[in-house]
């Protein structure tokens, strides 16, 4: 090799060493390991791979998250957390109050997070005023996913209040469908049963209820007529339910086997990897009921303090990237969600994630938007879960008495706080 050859070598290795010596690793916990999920939490690895950085996948599967939260708890108390775990809602207050969290407001700042980010949700993502998290998107919990040739075969029309829901179920079980596609899962029966009791009880005593924890609206008539509708909708979900997973009930009425499901938008994230069309192969309905309320739940990844210099770049570029347009896009177009930034362009995106967004819009206008229960927005994991036992061994028990179960439940979340 000959001397200009040498030198130019050199120069080659020494322009690399910057890149080389500020590349980190990131280790992400999440629990997005559906088929769908999987594609959107994949568009994530690759533009940090893309920034030089080596991403460490730490996906815990189990719908809803308890599992991961499990897994995290552990790694975080053997002094080991990974940089960066899905946290959401009041959890993060928690995790913020054990001094775990990194302080991002170098990078908020430089990216100017308090203009793009809806202020409630920035609120959300700070500890005593400091961000130590990101928000990734904004999923939408009341929605009814319809498959419309399930319906045309069974005479059934979409429907818009709780009579017509109901009306519509017998139909389908009339024709020999699946009326409901159901996973028999805690989350999931806490998320039917949100559904149900804010058609029910509407807004504001949703709030009351799920928000501030007001007694006599969780023993009140109204929740007594919600535990009265849970009962009579566990006979329109079929008797393999218990267990199921939420993607795999989206499956059933992806295929046909059944004509709806009760479940947030990322039920979407499978109908685009089956490569269905949004107001063509699947409907997508506020739940009956609850049309102008939008029960949001925000995904969010809270980042944890790392000594290696190098990884806490990795991190801080990994929170960059997340509220970049082009993560915002290809994200949550896999994922089912909408996007978090008020700027984000939404002309590519389809015809469900345009009615969410208008929705979204609408409610933020109206005080519509209510922190969804089920998903760890209104309250912390401890009241959440209490709400989840009480819910899950009602929805079990076909000989359960609706007055009795709103009286466990205010007992319950007593208990917890
Ligand atoms: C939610 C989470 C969503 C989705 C869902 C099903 O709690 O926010 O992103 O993963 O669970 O697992």
């Amino acid at each position: 090799m000959n001397a200009m050859t040498r030198l130019a070598t050199a120069v080659s290795l020494v322009s690399l060493m910057p890149l080389a010596a500020l590349a980190g690793e990131v280790e992400v916990l999440h629990w997005w390991t559906s088929g769908g999920e999987k594609r959107a939490a994949d568009t994530l690895q690759k533009l940090v791979e893309d920034k030089g950085h080596t991403w460490k996948d730490f996906a815990v599967a189990g719908g809803g998250g308890e599992a991961a939260m499990t897994v995290l708890k552990t790694r975080a108390v053997s002094g080991n957390p990974p940089a960066a775990a899905q946290i959401k809602g009041p959890d993060i207050q928690e995790w913020g109050a054990l001094g775990l969290l990194a302080n991002l407001d170098s990078v908020a700042e430089q990216n100017q997070w308090d203009t793009l980010l809806p202020k409630q949700v920035a609120e959300i993502m700070t500890y005593e005023g400091h961000y130590v998290a990101v928000p990734v998107n904004v999923h939408r919990v009341n929605w009814l996913w319809i498959n419309p040739e399930v319906f045309a075969k069974a005479g059934a029309t979409p429907p818009t209040t709780l009579d017509e829901f109901f009306a519509a179920a017998d139909k389908l079980k009339a024709a020999g469908f699946i009326p409901l596609a159901h996973g028999g899962q805690p989350w999931q029966d806490g998320t039917v049963f949100e559904d149900l009791a804010l058609s029910i009880l509407g807004a504001d005593a949703f709030r009351k209820a799920f928000v501030d924890l007001d007694e006599a609206t969780l023993t009140g008539d109204q929740m007594v007529e919600v535990f009265a509708a849970l009962n009579k909708l566990r006979g329109y979900v079929d008797a393999d339910a218990a267990g199921r997973d939420w993607n795999i009930a989206t499956g059933l009425v992806i295929n046909g086997k059944a004509g709806m499901q009760l479940m947030g938008d990322w039920a979407k994230s499978e109908w685009t990897a089956a490569g269905k069309v949004a107001g063509k192969d699947y409907q997508c309905l506020a739940f009956p009921g609850t049309q102008g309320s939008f029960a949001f739940n925000i995904d969010s990844l809270a980042m944890f303090k790392l000594g290696d210099a190098e990884n806490r770049k990795a991190q801080e570029d990994l929170a960059r990237t997340v509220l970049e347009p082009e993560f915002q896009q290809f994200f949550n177009q896999n994922k089912g969600s909408i996007p978090v930034r008020l700027d984000q362009d939404m002309s590519s995106f389809d015809a469900c994630a345009q009615k969410s967004m208008a929705d979204f819009k609408e409610a933020a206008g109206n005080g519509g938007l209510q922190p969804s229960m089920a998903h760890g927005m209104a309250a912390s994991s401890y009241v959440q879960g209490a709400v989840f036992d009480v819910v899950t061994n009602f929805f079990n028990d076909p000989q359960a008495d609706p007055k009795r179960a709103a009286q466990q439940l205010a007992a319950a979340i007593q208990a917890v706080q």
